[in-house]
């Protein structure tokens, strides 16, 4: 419909990064077609294994190329012959940071026909999203080690937050509480007199003020300052280890979650693995007013390399998450919808090498049921 084109930077990286990159593409181009609008995609061989062969983990240009594209697909980023950390840190950290891609968008849905390990959980209650940030705390790389290697050495890796970094992620994360009940009716949680009082979702804000005295004060004070300004939602506070109860007893009771890097990393795992595993778990690095770069929460799966046996639907459903932010809403709805048929009527289990079908049978099963 739009008839427009985006250029789309695709790195499919590490292990099973290419497979699964493989079908996600297939997907988008023939979304493209259905609906109109080009995709003009390159390719990256940035990775484990190009990082070997050349002792780079980036060309020196990566992070301007990268500015150019409309927005970026990757696979996953992990090579066993690699010390962990050199392409998480050189690759994966850097372009979030470098392209200040500061919200780490992570759904946790549990589609039809979806094995969840939550007893008695059906899709009814697993739908909400976890909104991390995605450029400070734990992960500002602020701390050292001194006396390295004697009984005494000391190493310290601090916890950063600044106000605005906070103020910004929580803005976005009071735009979405909206964005998802503008179109949708109210969140399902609510009571009667939060809708009598106008209330349309609600936000959790996910901390640890009773120990983190200062960093999670900081949020806990910006959060209800910026509250201020959305009367329409629900404010919500929960200490992430009570989170991870929750996440676990009562799922429904989420609707939107903001949290800090580490912690929103830790549940992203769990809000993951409810909703179906690593296979189906879908995300986006997300800079609002930049370029976004949208792939599978899970790693790069090396011992199914080349099987064709990995699940390709967590890369497709970033796919949608990337053709949702670029506005084509109606293209990222029909993926959504013909990967939950595809859940709900076909698939028999979400696990690599269960699936009852190949990676890129997976992949065509999509496509032939992707509706305009
Ligand atoms: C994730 C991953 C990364 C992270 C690693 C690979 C650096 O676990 O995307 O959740 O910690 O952010
Ligand atoms: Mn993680």
């Amino acid at each position: 419909m739009s008839g427009k084109t985006y250029k789309i930077a695709v790195i499919p990286g590490d292990g099973t990064g290419p497979e699964v990159t493989a079908e996600a593409v297939k997907v988008l181009k023939k979304t493209s077609e259905l609906f109109n609008f080009k995709l003009d995609m390159d390719n990256y061989d940035w990775g484990g294994e190009r990082y070997m062969a050349t002792g780079n983990v980036l060309p020196e240009d990566a992070v301007e190329t990268l500015k150019k594209y409309d927005s970026i697909l990757l696979g996953a980023i992990g090579h066993p012959k690699v010390k962990p950390g050199i392409l998480e840190k050189g690759i994966l950290l850097k372009l979030r940071f470098d392209l200040d891609q500061y919200i780490n968008l992570r759904p946790v849905k549990l589609y039809p026909g979806v094995e969840t390990p939550l007893k008695d959980k059906t899709p009814e209650d697993i739908d909400y999203v976890v909104v991390r940030e995605n450029t400070g705390d734990l992960y500002s790389g602020i701390g050292g080690i001194s006396m390295k290697g004697t009984p005494n050495e000391v190493a310290v890796q601090s916890m950063v937050y600044n106000r605005f970094q906070v103020e910004r992620c929580l803005r976005y994360s009071f735009d979405l509480v909206h964005k998802r009940h503008s179109e949708k009716s109210r969140w399902r949680g609510l009571g009667e007199s939060d809708v009598k009082n106008g209330k349309i979702g609600q936000l959790t804000l996910c901390g640890k003020t009773n120990v983190l005295t200062y960093v999670y004060d900081l949020w806990e004070r910006a959060f209800y300052e910026v509250a201020k300004e959305y009367p329409q939602v629900k404010t919500d506070y929960c200490h992430v280890d009570a989170t991870c109860m929750w996440m676990v007893k009562n799922p429904n009771w989420f609707d939107v979650i903001v949290t800090g890097n580490m912690f929103g990393d830790i549940i992203t795992d769990l809000g993951a693995i409810t909703q179906g595993g690593m296979g189906i778990a879908a995300g986006g690095n997300i800079n609002p007013k930049g370029v976004s770069m949208f792939e599978p929460i899970g790693g790069s799966a090396p011992k199914y390399t080349g099987l064709g046996v990995i699940n390709p639907l967590a890369a497709i459903c970033s796919g949608a998450m990337l053709l949702n932010e670029l506005g084509e809403k109606k293209a990222a709805d029909s993926i959504e919808n013909s990967v939950m048929f595809v859940t709900g009527k076909k698939m028999k289990s979400m696990a690599a090498g269960k699936m009852g079908y190949s990676t890129s049978q997976v992949g065509y099963l999509v496509v032939e049921n992707l509706k305009k």
